[in-house]
């Protein structure tokens, strides 16, 4: 690509990647030498910089600490057998991320800056990419309010910022889930849509009793009459009734997920049947009992394709009969995996080359 913003260019004196055991590596906890960083103010985007990873100074006044003025993304960089490093619909994060900053008040951050900064970073940590089964280099792009002001009004000064990090899988396991019937996740007219860091620190109290009763995630239901079936809080959601896929259709309750775009597409492409549309809980709970539903999964960046073993409802667990995956969600795994690993021919165009 053509470079047109003049990064300013800070390297490490010495990489960590030598300290780094990369077949032992869990989600989320080491990050690369790198992070890109383009700053806010007076109503524009000053020139960004790469610098090494490290702390941030902080206000103790700052806008995102008192009121949650804060929005992220989650990609992936995987390592191809060339060599090569390739990024999933790293656009499609771009476009989310300003759909997310307009309804948080934040300034528009342009496809340049933020393809450029990708780009520049990658080109910089490629050895950070793993190429062991499962494993790739999670990629975060946040955007925070910088400024210094403890009353409530729209900042005009924001951090774009850009950290990455090789992980391994986020559930290891198939998972239990409960159908939460209480708490609400989000509102029609809220912030569900977005990917708001607000959103995920309220799901936290409804996940730890979920928790405490031995589930690992919650099934989300519409905030109003907990009667349709929304997501999973990290992941969106899929079921197989009767040999068909069925997703709930979008709202502005839930993510719009890119890797749920991704399984929607590849099944139309493998000839699956698949419907979006609004699913209740009771059609769920239904096909539970009657065993017609004989796959459930969660789709999703950090996720990828897992498998749900169990879902609860009022305090009844159902098994499914796939518990640890079937036909639909293994090929989709399988598919999807090998396209973004560069095992199969991508015919979508999702594969974007870091050269
Ligand atoms: C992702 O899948 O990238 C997410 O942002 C989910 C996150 C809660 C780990």
């Amino acid at each position: 690509m053509v470079e047109t913003l003049n990064i300013e260019i800070n390297k490490v004196a010495e990489s960590r990647l030598s300290q780094v055991d990369f077949n032992n590596i869990q989600f989320g906890k080491i990050y690369s030498d790198h992070m890109f960083r383009a700053d806010y103010d007076q109503g524009e985007w000053k020139r960004p910089k790469i610098e090494p990873y490290g702390y941030l100074p902080i206000s103790p006044a700052n806008q995102t600490l008192h009121y949650g003025v804060s929005i992220f993304e989650g990609m992936k960089a995987y390592k191809h057998q060339d060599g090569s490093v390739a990024l999933f619909r790293p656009l499609e994060n771009q476009k989310r991320l300003n759909r997310s900053a307009e309804r948080l008040c934040m300034p528009d951050l342009p496809e340049d800056i933020f393809m450029e900064g990708l780009t520049r970073l990658m080109q910089l940590d490629k050895n950070w990419v793993p190429n062991l089964p499962d494993t790739a280099l999670y990629i975060r792009p946040f955007m925070f309010s910088s400024e210094e002001y403890v009353g409530i009004k729209i900042s005009e000064q924001f951090t774009f910022l850009i950290i990455t990090s090789p992980v391994g899988a986020y559930y290891t396991n198939p998972l239990k889930v409960k159908i939460e019937m209480e708490f609400a996740r989000a509102v029609k007219g809220g912030t569900g849509y977005a990917k708001a860091a607000g959103n995920y620190a309220g799901a936290l109290y409804p996940s730890k009793l979920a928790q405490q009763q031995g589930y690992q995630q919650l099934i989300w239901t519409d905030g109003q009459e907990h009667k349709y079936i929304e997501e999973a809080g990290t992941m969106n959601l899929f079921f197989v009734i009767n040999d068909t896929l069925v997703t709930p259709e979008l709202t502005d309750t839930f993510l719009p997920g890119i890797t749920r775009d991704s399984i929607i597409k590849l099944s139309k492409h493998l000839g699956f049947k698949i419907e979006e549309r609004k699913i209740t809980v009771e059609e769920v709970v239904d096909a539970l009992k009657s065993k017609t539903m004989t796959e459930a999964f969660g789709v999703g960046t950090a996720a990828t394709l897992t498998s749900i073993s169990h879902i609860g409802y009022k305090g009844t667990d159902y098994e499914m009969p796939n518990s640890a995956g079937g036909y639909f969600s293994s090929q989709l795994q399988n598919n999807l995996e090998d396209i973004k690993t560069g095992k199969i021919v991508d015919p979508f165009g999702w594969i974007h080359k870091i050269t």
